[in-house]
This record gives structure tokens, sequence and C-alpha cells, in this order.
């Protein structure tokens, strides 16, 4: 494969050998030297346009891990500040000679319009209110690696569904390994269309919990009651925040997600995301290895590397393709995409 823009393209198959490559990737992050060979002499640069702690950090620290070298683009002392445009920006860096760019960005499709200007790599780390791949990735791997298999597994995805990448490709991912998934969430916060989402819909967390796998948090966003979504971030989180009491309703072995940045307090009780049952800290862990997984696969030499017997990238994730998927009723490249977050 070329790029990764999406988790629609990857298909069950693609997923599965993310997270079979990953496996070798957290054996190697566990030792003492965690570092291979396998990207050296391949440059990643990190093309942020908008906040970001795990996501930038993780891919970095993946590429280091790989031997890869890398830069990471800082706009706010980028020419961006003098008007230099995307298009220029990524052509400038590409000229430098790089392998792989990394993009983040506010506006929903920019992923493909960089992929479609530059000859190197793209991954999307986050476009709008579009698609977050790598961290649906995380996401399967944690959850593969508590429970087996997603295979039959009820996953309820709770909150701020309508801005939120995470739960777009999180639902594609979770839904193509074979989990059954439903939204919890107000009608406010519920994207306009549902059509083409394979899930259940409710607003009665309550019910949901006593029946599920995992429940996935999202994080709910301050900056919404500008838009006047909720009546309060209070009656938010009295109906729909997890506290102490929702995790009592829980199964045993149900586990707690949460794609971070937490909002403590508001979606999520503090103490709660802290017990052991949330898995929010391997998720973060996980990331290291699952984006060194998708850097091998896209720039990685397969066989005969380093890595011998990893698929390398005549695999089943070979010949991705663009924005239109099985979601493509969901809000993608083209619908409103300004301030969405992970
Ligand atoms: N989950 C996530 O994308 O976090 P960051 O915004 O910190 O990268």
């Amino acid at each position: 494969m070329k790029h990764l823009l999406s988790i629609s393209d990857l298909g069950a198959d693609g997923i599965e050998e993310v997270m079979r490559v990953t496996d070798s990737f957290v054996e190697v992050s566990e030792r003492a030297i965690p570092r291979v060979p396998a990207l050296r002499g391949k440059t990643v640069v990190s093309l942020f346009y908008e906040e970001s702690t795990r996501t930038r950090l993780s891919f970095e620290m993946a590429a280091k891990r790989l031997s890869a070298d890398t830069m990471n683009f800082a706009l706010s002392s980028s020419s961006v500040k003098k008007g230099e445009s995307l298009r220029d920006t990524c052509q400038t860096i590409e000229a430098m000679g790089v392998d792989a760019l990394v993009v983040r960005h506010s506006s929903a499709g920019v992923p493909w319009q960089v992929a479609s200007w530059v000859d190197c790599s793209v991954v999307n780390a986050g476009d709008g209110w579009h698609e977050h791949p790598t961290q649906a990735l995380l996401d399967c791997y944690t959850i593969r690696a508590q429970r087996g298999s997603l295979e039959g597994l009820r996953i309820a995805v709770v909150g701020d569904v309508k801005h939120s990448r995470v739960a777009r490709s999180g639902v594609l991912a979770f839904t193509l390994l074979g989990a059954e998934v439903t939204i919890v969430a107000p009608p406010t916060l519920l994207p306009p269309s549902l059509v083409g989402w394979p899930v259940e819909v409710t607003s009665d967390l309550d019910g949901v919990l006593t029946k599920v796998d995992v429940v996935y948090v999202l994080r709910m966003q301050a900056e919404r009651q500008t838009e006047a979504l909720l009546p309060s971030l209070r009656e938010y989180t009295a109906r729909y925040g997890l506290t102490r009491d929702r995790v009592a309703l829980l199964p045993d072995d149900a586990m707690v997600m949460h794609p971070g940045p937490i909002n403590r307090g508001v979606e999520i009780a503090s103490d709660v995301a802290d017990i052991p049952r949330s898995a929010i800290t391997r998720q973060v862990a996980n990331g290291v290895a699952v984006r060194m997984a998708v850097l091998f696969l896209l720039l990685g030499q397969g066989p005969s590397g380093p890595l011998s017997g990893m698929q390398g990238p005549s695999g089943p994730l070979s010949g991705m393709q663009g924005p239109s998927g099985p979601l493509s009723g969901m809000q993608g490249p083209s619908g409103p995409s300004s301030g969405a977050r992970g």
C-alpha cells in the first residue's frame, strides 16, 4: 500500500494484517533496545496543522524505533504564517526528500488532497470530523489483546459522535472485525444522517451498560457549548458521564476505553479513568507499535527485510482507495470540518 487515509479501504483482512504486524512490533518495543533497522534511510515528517500530544509523539517514536529519520513541522514557526499554501508547504517538504507525510488537519479530506499533490506516502493522522484510522487500529489492537478477537463483542460508543473522527473510524473498524456497535448519545450529538452506519442507536446509557464488552467514551468538547447542543455540561455529565455507579453496571470483564485527551469529571469520572479495567494508557502504549506496523507496511521492504516473515507492502493493504467507503453517508471530506478533535 502507498497511503493510509481511511479505515474503509482496509477491509477486515487489511486490519488483521496490521494487527499481526503489530504483534511483532510489540515484541520489539519490549526489548532493552527497542529499535530495528527496518526503515533505515527513510524520512518521516509529521505535518500537524492541529494540536496533538499522543498521535504526533507516537508516530515520531514509531518512526525512530524503525530507525527512520524524523522531522517535525511546527506550524507556529513555519512559513504558513507568511501565507504559504498547504500545497506549497507539502511540495516544499517533499522536495527535501521525504518518504512519508503524517498529516493532521482540522479540515476533512486534507490527507486526500495532500496525497494527490505529492509522490511520497501519506498517513491520515486525523482530518476534521472525518477519520482517524490509526486511532481505530490501536483501539482494535487493544481490544484484541485483551479479548482475543472483536468477533461478536458488544461495543458501546458514548458521547459526541457528531464531531468525532474517532467514532467514524472506530465504528468502521469494529464492525469490520465483527463487533456489534451501539452508539449512545443525546440526539444533538448524533450525526445528521446515520445512513450507512451499521449500528444501533440509543440515548439510554444505563440500559446498555449491563450488556456490553467495551464502553468506549468519546471526548466531550466544552467548546461545543457555544453551539448550544446541550443545556449544560453538568447535565451531559449527569446523563452520559461514565461514573463509578455506572461502571458498577458493567459486566465484570468489560473494558473502559477513551481515545484521549480526557476531560476528567465530564465524560468520564476522574477515578474511573484510572481503574484497572480502564485501557486508556494501554491504548496509548499500543499506539506506538500499531504506528510502527503502519509505517513498516507503507515504507518497509517486506519479507526480505530485517523483520523477515512480516508481510510487506504487497499484502492485502495494497490498493487502498480514497475517501468513498461503506460509510460514505458519514460526514466525510465534503462535510463540516472545523475544530474537530480526537
Ligand atoms: N487520540 C488523539 O488523537 O489524541 P491527540 O489529539 O493527543 O493526538
